[in-house]
């Protein structure tokens, strides 16, 4: 069975799923959150409904609204099948069975669409290594499922380069989940290499344990402190 899932998926998880495995807390939305990629995660809707001042950012929203919303529902269905066809690599104490994370995908991709199509100033094109944001713009700035995740594509250069920028546009943590592959690969070795790169830039990188893991293994963040905390 194919370790690569093929082109990057545009996928739909829930303000839920982003809250357990960022391990987020009230205080943590009080102010301005940068989600990197946003892909068609319904995070940037609710946290916005919740009060915070959200933005998404991805290079799928270089199309209109109507058709980045259509994309993000039939990747459910991609996304879907390719859990459904490894279900034993997978925890299911968060999602249950594949017929309910597809159903939670599907609904967070309709959150995704009415909140893009109604706010579309919230969600920004843009491709990492480089943002178009000014430093420290963030309060708190997320990265799910791209990094580590699309190792197998992504070099450990391009993984430093996307740090540090994701570091220079927050004022606070930047946090990366999750640290495996798509296969639930083990990459301890890129993690340790990064990590003492990140150190040489005075920047503090902590791995921290999270309520969440439905990867195998995948219950860990990278917290990029701000320099000097
Ligand atoms: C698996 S999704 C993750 C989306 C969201 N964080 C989630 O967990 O549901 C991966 C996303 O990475 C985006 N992507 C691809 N190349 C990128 C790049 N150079 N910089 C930032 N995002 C990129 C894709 O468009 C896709 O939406």
């Amino acid at each position: 069975m194919s370790d690569s899932i093929g082109e990057y998926l545009v996928s739909a998880r829930s303000f839920a799923e982003y809250s357990a495995f960022f391990d987020l807390g009230e205080d943590d939305l009080r102010g301005s959150v940068l989600d990197c990629p946003g892909g068609g995660a319904s995070f940037t809707a609710t946290a916005a409904s919740r009060g915070a001042d959200a933005i998404a950012a991805d290079p799928a929203y270089a199309d209109p609204p109507a058709e980045v919303a259509a994309r993000v529902r039939a990747e459910v269905d991609r996304g879907g099948a390719w859990v459904t066809a490894r279900t034993g690599r997978y925890e299911w104490g968060f999602h249950h069975d594949p017929e309910t994370l597809t159903r939670g995908r599907a609904e967070s991709a309709r959150l995704f669409a009415a909140d893009i199509t109604a706010h579309p100033d919230c969600y920004r094109f843009a491709a990492l290594p480089e943002l178009p944001f000014a430093d420290e713009a963030f309060d708190l700035v997320l990265s799910s499922h791209f990094l580590f995740t699309y190792a197998d594509r992504l070099d450990r250069d391009f993984h430093l380069a996307a740090l540090r920028e994701l570091r220079r546009v927050a004022r606070g943590q930047v946090r990366v989940f999750p640290l495996v592959d798509q296969a639930g690969g083990r990459l301890d070795g890129l993690v340790d290499d990064l990590v003492r790169a990140l150190t040489a830039d005075d920047v503090r990188a902590e791995r921290r344990r999270v309520p969440y893991e439905f990867q195998r293994g995948a219950d860990t963040m990278l917290v990029l402190h701000p320099p000097g905390r």
